[in-house]
Formats: structure tokens, sequence, C-alpha cells
């Protein structure tokens, strides 16, 4: 059997835009997913929209009776900016009686609360004065982290951030798939550099309102892949794992940001605005642990005919094509579970050995009734098949004394996912969107129940 560290975290990632629904009601302001659904519906799956997902705002105790019955010890949520500050400055009353009395719920079942401030889900009123691009935003998120630990302090002691912070960079700024939806690199090295000063300052409040608590974000890591060895292969590897990885997890661990990735922004003309305090900022709010969300890796080769400076990322590396890749056909994501042992690897070489987490990893599978047994169970055995992978490189890199303490899977129930509504199902529970969100468990999440109990599994 594969044995797992002595209180390893076993559990789920989700978040409040995808899960909870009642979007715009008990006093609950638009987020940009909110506006942009409103205006653009044509762009989202099926007319799926953030107003309902999956109803957690109303199921949230059977649901935390669900995490205890396939034995979750821990799950990841978030909390929304904008049901909780509706203006950024007014704190909404049942908001806080709602998050008090779910996080408690989820502690009643024996399960630990990680609890995360930002899962792409921007306000629409600080959108409406630029968002991330102005430096406003960083004081506004720590005023809000700041909020939230003071309401939800003796609540919950595991916090992070954010949720993966560069997707906000490359799908609003970058290819079009998050709203603001502008194509232009200069703005996203912008907004990236804000998101990055309000993480830090949102450690900075936590340190004074929280100081026994722990504190970290979660990042994903598609670690980079090079063609070949030569020097050109080699430098666009460079390029990625500076943009990136490094990015956010330098700062985040080490305190400052690479210098070769301060040099590559300058040669390409990208500098951000920054102020002067910032640099001591950084170094003195460092995080207690890391989370990695790993679905995928970057396959990358030099770039043909690149513009200087550098008018994309494509410019800075090259997607490569590997002729062996093994793909999620539903999703399009190359399934390689090998990197999750060069992930735990780099973390206990390259990064302290710090505490870190899996904080997702999943298979997102269409139709899945296609899979409904006479019982009416999803027999989603290539789900199992996944996590069994990926698990079996973890837990090398872990005997070989990488510091990761737990492993949540995207996701609890199925939950809304963005452009792509309910089309790709992740769930431990599936959710029956035509018979009021009613869930019912996967074959998964009784195989994860005993992953748990046994603190590990057989192959
Ligand atoms: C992660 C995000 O990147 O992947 C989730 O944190 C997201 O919000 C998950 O839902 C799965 O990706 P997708 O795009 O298939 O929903």
């Amino acid at each position: 059997m594969k044995k797992f560290p002595t209180n390893f975290l076993w559990g789920a990632a989700m978040s409040a835009p995808q899960t909870e629904g009642h979007s715009l009601l008990n006093g609950k302001s638009a987020s940009t997913w909110d506006h942009w659904f409103e205006t653009n519906p044509e762009k989202f799956n099926a007319n799926q929209g953030p107003a309902d997902t999956s109803n957690i705002y109303e199921l949230y105790k059977e649901d935390c009776q669900r995490m205890e019955d396939i034995g979750l010890n821990s799950i990841r949520t978030s909390i929304a900016w904008t049901r909780l500050l509706p203006d950024g400055k007014t704190l909404n009353p049942e908001a806080v009686a709602f998050y008090r009395d779910y996080f408690q719920e989820i502690r009643n079942h024996g399960v630990e609360p990680i609890i995360n401030l930002f899962h792409f889900d921007m306000p629409m009123w600080l959108m409406e004065k630029g968002g991330w691009e102005t430096r406003e935003s960083v004081d506004a998120f720590a005023f809000y982290a700041k909020t939230a630990f003071e309401q939800f302090g003796d609540l919950v002691s595991k916090w992070t951030t954010f949720n993966e912070p560069l997707v906000h960079v490359e799908c609003g700024y970058l290819f079009g798939y998050h709203y603001p939806a502008i194509v232009d690199f200069k703005k996203a090295v912008q907004v990236g550099y804000h998101t990055l000063m309000a993480h830090t300052c949102a450690v900075k409040a936590f340190r004074e309102v929280l100081p026994q608590g722990e504190i970290g974000i979660i990042l994903n890591i598609s670690p980079a892949y090079a063609r070949s060895e030569s020097d050109a292969d080699q430098q666009a590897k460079l390029a990625s794992d500076l943009l990136n990885t490094r990015s956010f997890l330098d700062p985040a661990v080490h305190g400052h940001l690479p210098e070769e990735l301060i040099a590559l922004i300058k040669e390409n003309e990208l500098t951000p605005e920054t102020q002067a305090e910032d640099t001591q900022l950084m170094a003195e709010n460092t995080v207690d642990f890391i989370g990695l969300n790993y679905y995928q890796p970057r396959r990358v080769q030099a770039p043909t005919n690149p513009a200087k400076p550098a008018k994309m990322p494509s410019d800075l590396y090259g997607a490569y094509d590997w002729p062996e890749k093994r793909i999620n056909p539903y999703r399009g994501w190359e399934i390689y579970p090998e990197a999750m042992y060069d992930v735990a690897i780099m973390m206990k070489n390259d990064y302290k050995n710090i505490p870190w987490f899996v904080s997702e990893n999943g298979m997102g599978v269409a139709d899945e009734e296609r899979f409904l047994d006479e019982n009416g169970m999803i027999q989603d055995d290539y789900r199992i098949e996944f996590m069994k992978e990926h698990l079996d490189y973890l837990h090398q890199g872990i005997q070989e004394g990488s510091n990761c303490f737990g492993y949540q899977t995207w996701t609890f129930v199925d939950c809304w996912s963005w452009l792509n509504g309910y089309r790709n199902r992740y769930g431990f529970y599936r959710v029956d969107l035509d018979n009021q969100f009613q869930r019912s468990v996967k074959k998964s999440g009784l195989w994860f129940k005993q992953v748990v109990q046994d603190n590990g599994y057989t192959n």
C-alpha cells in the first residue's frame, strides 16, 4: 500500500462564484462575471451564467454532511468579495452570518476549512475604476482581506490570498477568456504586479490580525518541458518558467522577484509602475505554505519569428506539440502525471522545502450521464485512474523528502466553470441541473473515502 504522511490533508477544492449561487441576492453586488453574462450571454456555454451555480448558499448544511460522508478531512473554498463588502467598504451582515455558519458547519463535520479570498471574481465597482490596472486595487484588496480575517479568523486558521493569480492576468489581459478581455502585454504585466502587491499587503494584514494562523497562496503550476536541449529551446523554457511559475512563487517564498524576470520584462519594455516600499514589503511578507494546482504541463520551443520587443508571451516561448502526448479530449489538456514528481522535487530543492499541498488536480469530463449504472451512480473509473496516476508520482516525491501536506481534487460537487458552464464535470458528487441541483455520489467519491480512511491506496 502507498501510505501518505500522518495528518495528510485529503480533500477537494471549490470556489464561491462557482458553487454558491445567489449571485445577485442577499446583499451581494455584481462581479465581472455577473456583468459579462448580462451583457454577453452568448459567450457562455448553453446560456449557463453565474446566477445559480450549484446553490451551496442554500444547500451548505447538507453539503457539509456530504463532505463527511466521503471522508474528506479538508475543503477549500473562497469568500466572495462582492458578498462580504458589496461596495468595498460596508460589511454585509447577511454575508457574515452565512459564512460564519457555513465555516462552523464545515468544522462540525470534522473537516478543516482552507479559505481563499479571490477566485477570479473581481467586483464590478472596482473594475469600473480600472480593476487590477490601478494601484487603488491593492489597498481595496488589503482592506477586504483584513475584514475577512477579522470576521472569520476564529473559525479558520488556514487562509490563502489568491487562486491562480496568473489566470486573471492571462485570460483577462492577453487571451480574451475573462472580462475585460483586453489584449495588451504591458497592461497584463501591470495587472500581475498589482495582484502580487495585493497578495503581499494581504499577508501583511494577516500577520497583524491573526499572528497564530497560517497563510499561503494558490498557484497554477504548469512546469515547462522544452522540445530539446538546444540553447534556443532552453531559453524558451526559462522565459516560460520565469513568467508562469517564478513570477509569483519566488516572491511568495523567497520575498523577491527573480533578477532574470526583471531583466526580461525590461528588455521587452514591459516594466510596470511600482512604489518605493514594494521591495521591502515583499521581503517582509512571505507565506507559510504554498498550494499548487496541477492539471497539465507546458511544452515549449523557441518561438518562430518573434516580435522584439515581445507583443505576446508567444514571442518569448512557442508552444511545442509533443507527438507522444496523452490528452483529456473533453478539456483538451495533456495528461502527464510525471510532472507531479518534478514539482514535488522543485519545491524541495528550489523553494526551501516549504510546506505545500496539491490544491487542485482533477479531470473534467463531458456528458458523464453516459456512465450512469443501473443504480444511478456515475462509474467514473477514468477519474479514479487519473487521481491514482498523479498520486503515484506525488508519493514518490514525498518519499524523497518533499514537504507536501495534502492533496485536494477539483472538485467536491460538480460546479459551474466560467465560460464552459456545466459542460465538463469534475465532482465527487454529480449535480443534477434538472432536479434542483440534487446531488448523488460518484464511484470516485467512494474510492476517495477509502483512500482517506487508509491514508493511502493499493495499486
Ligand atoms: C482551475 C480553477 O484552474 O481549474 C477552477 O481554479 C477551474 O476555477 C478548474 O474550474 C477547472 O478548469 P475548467 O476551466 O475546466 O473549469
